[in-house]
């Protein structure tokens, strides 16, 4: 298959390829995801096949207005319909109960649907010109790390889908925050731009499922099906190293060696004596989840075998770039 690369002038082609079943990539604020017509259920499974996505994990459905939600979700919460007043578009996704329209496919079998009104308007125009709903998971293989960049995507997907809209760099660089508003509190899946502190603001108590940030064990099931998995992962071996600035920089000074990289912060970088990839600021979160996702895809692109990352704080959008550094890391973690 030969993939055809789209220009933002262009959007009504990604929206005839999305309208005939074809498949193609866009851009978000968060990452590009592949998108596919919701209630095509071929489409959808031509998605999963691309990505070689485990079958039993469900997809994002997303959405340009409000008025598109009853043909998603069979009961909306008050508490979504306040959240949705403040966080949509955006990145906050919302778990609701299904309508019979959606496909299995979709939602794996789940009696639930996840649906998000994104932020980007290059997303929320291609929405509007397929007049449909658009499943969409992340545009990379499935177990890489998430693409930010349609560079990314294309590294991933080139020949194995029909279009990649071009939109330049995402804003937000990690994928949306994943709330379950079926259930009372709401119960918080995925940490992610969107942050606690945020819908707790707005939504009062809120609660954050064990696998946001611990490894489930074997014979317990993922209220979210995504976090189960190896995930987002270099083909380095990464370890998260957990410390004071100093201890982290001294401990990398001193296990350097053949394709071994530090994956720290810029502030580290000036005292840090081996091959070092920065991804943001220590104190500044947001960049470090922008950057996140590029800089694991560049220790694979410099050959790294074997990482050292710096820790994230796990406040606020931090949250966020910890839940997805750790699973990088395979869950772990040397203390020093
Ligand atoms: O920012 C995002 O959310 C991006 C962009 C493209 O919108 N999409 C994205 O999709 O990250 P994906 O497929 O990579 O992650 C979707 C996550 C998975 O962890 C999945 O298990 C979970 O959402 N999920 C989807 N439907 C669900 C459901 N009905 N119940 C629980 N979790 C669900
Ligand atoms: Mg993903």
């Amino acid at each position: 298959m030969t993939t055809r690369y789209i220009n933002l002038d262009e959007l009504p082609v990604a929206a005839e390829i999305l309208k005939s079943g074809g498949i193609c990539a866009i851009p978000t604020e968060t990452v590009y995801g592949l998108a596919a017509d919701a209630f095509n259920p071929g489409a959808v499974a031509a998605v999963f096949e691309a990505k070689g996505r485990p079958a039993d994990n469900p997809l994002i459905v997303h959405i340009n207005s409000r008025d598109m939600l009853p043909q998603l979700a069979a009961e909306i919460p008050p508490v979504a319909e306040k959240l949705a007043d403040l966080f949509w578009p955006g990145p906050l996704t919302m778990i609701f109960r299904k309508t019979r329209a959606v496909p299995d496919i979709v939602t794996a079998g789940l009696p639930t649907v996840a649906v998000r009104m994104p932020g980007d308007p290059v997303a929320r125009e291609i929405i509007r010109l397929c007049g449909k709903p658009l499943a969409a998971p992340s545009a990379n293989r499935s177990g890489l790390p998430s693409p930010t960049s349609a560079r990314a995507v294309a590294e991933d997907m080139d020949g194995r889908i029909d279009g990649i809209v071009g939109g330049g760099e995402c804003s937000v660089g990690v994928e949306s925050t994943v709330l379950n508003v079926t259930v009372t509190p709401p119960r918080l899946l995925r940490p992610g731009g969107i942050t606690p502190e945020m819908l707790e603001a707005a939504a009062g108590k809120i609660e954050i499922d064990k696998a946001v940030f611990s490894k489930l064990e074997a014979g317990e099931t993922a209220a979210s099906p995504g976090m189960k998995y190896r995930h987002y992962a270099p083909r380095a071996r990464l370890a998260l190293v957990e410390g004071k600035p100093a201890d982290y920089i001294n401990f990398v000074n001193e296990n350097g060696g053949d394709g071994v990289f530090a994956l720290c912060f810029d502030e580290d970088l000036p005292f840090i004596k081996i091959p070092a990839v920065s991804y943001g600021g220590r104190s500044e979160p947001a960049t470090a989840a922008r950057r996140l996702f590029s800089a694991l895809r560049e220790l694979d692109e410099r050959k790294c075998v074997r990482g050292y990352a710096a820790s994230p704080g796990r406040d606020g959008i931090a949250m966020a770039v910890y839940n997805r550094l750790i699973r990088a890391c395979a869950f772990e973690v040397i203390k020093v």
